[in-house]
């Protein structure tokens, strides 16, 4: 099952382009002794303690834990944004700590769609003009796929909200606008950090079905950061933070596997939560 020690030879060049990993093969976030200490001065704070992590292609997993616990320096290790200070952070079977500033730069790109609490889409831009933006910095050479964002869109209830400009919108719808931005990309993996957090109830629980419903018709693997626990329950797992380690795991509502159907024989989906 775990192929952790994949090994440095010659995986280099098509790390990239390597196909998605299939039912039993390596974790597609593996976190594995992770220590992130900040220096702060002269004082060196401890974010993250020696936390391991795996999460297999296709579950929706959630972190929970009180402020200041380490749920951003995580989301930060696992999405390439930060280097650990010990340990290692794998991605699809690629090493983050082994690759240059350049190279994770691409590999998060290619891999991987971030959604924050601050929605962070630029003001003067349109809707639309916010998603074409993201996909043209990813740098995919074929051109943005019409379709497929007007799937998106009726996926996340915004079509014809799309010629908005951010301050003509919900907060929510905001947030939704800012999941397909994440999404045109048709990334793997899927980081949020509190997604949900400046958000009212109402536009919270939509949001929050969103990233389900992407979890399961896309097939894409999500992790989701929270301090609500009641965001959190929606996960297939949930994984409680503190002091930058995780203390203890339990199901979510959807603990079934969330893998697309039709590959049978691949039950196992939740059982290498390993080293937790
Ligand atoms: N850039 C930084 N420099 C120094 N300390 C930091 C920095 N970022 C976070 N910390 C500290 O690391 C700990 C964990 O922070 P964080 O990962 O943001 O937690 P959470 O997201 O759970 O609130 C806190 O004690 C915080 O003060
Ligand atoms: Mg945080």
């Amino acid at each position: 099952m775990s192929q952790t020690g994949a090994g440095p030879g010659g995986m280099q060049p098509s790390i990239y382009n390597r196909p998605v990993s299939t039912d039993g093969a390596a974790p597609i976030i593996h976190a594995q002794n992770v220590t992130k200490v900040y220096s702060a001065g002269r004082l060196e704070v401890p974010a993250v303690r020696g936390l391991s992590l795996a999460v297999e292609k296709g579950e929706f997993v959630a972190i929970v834990g009180p402020s200041g616990s380490g749920k951003s320096t995580l989301f930060y290790l696992l999405g390439g944004l930060t280097r650990a200070t010990s340990g290692r952070v794998m991605i699809d079977g690629v090493d983050f700590a082994t690759l240059e500033d350049a190279e994770r730069t691409r590999l998060r790109r290619h891999r991987i769609g971030f959604v924050f609490q601050k929605f962070n889409l630029l003001p003067t831009l349109s809707a639309m003009g916010n998603i074409e933006i993201a996909y043209a910095i990813s740098g995919r050479k074929d051109p943005m796929d019409r379709q497929y964002l007007e799937h998106l869109s009726e996926l996340l209830s915004i079509q014809g909200r799309l010629d908005h400009r951010p301050s003509e919108l919900s907060g929510g719808e905001q947030q939704r606008v800012a999941i397909a931005r994440a999404l045109i990309t048709r990334p793997a993996i899927v980081l949020a950090d509190e997604p949900t957090g400046n958000l009212d109830t109402r536009n919270s629980d939509a949001v929050l079905e969103m990233l389900v419903r992407s979890n399961r018709e896309l097939g894409q693997t999500t992790l989701m950061i929270t301090h609500n626990p009641e965001a959190a329950a929606i996960a297939g797992r949930i994984l409680h933070m503190r002091d930058g380690q995780i203390v203890r795991e339990e199901k979510g509502l959807r603990s079934a596997p969330l893998a697309p159907p039709a590959s049978p024989g691949s039950s196992a989906a939740q059982t290498t939560s390993g080293g937790v």
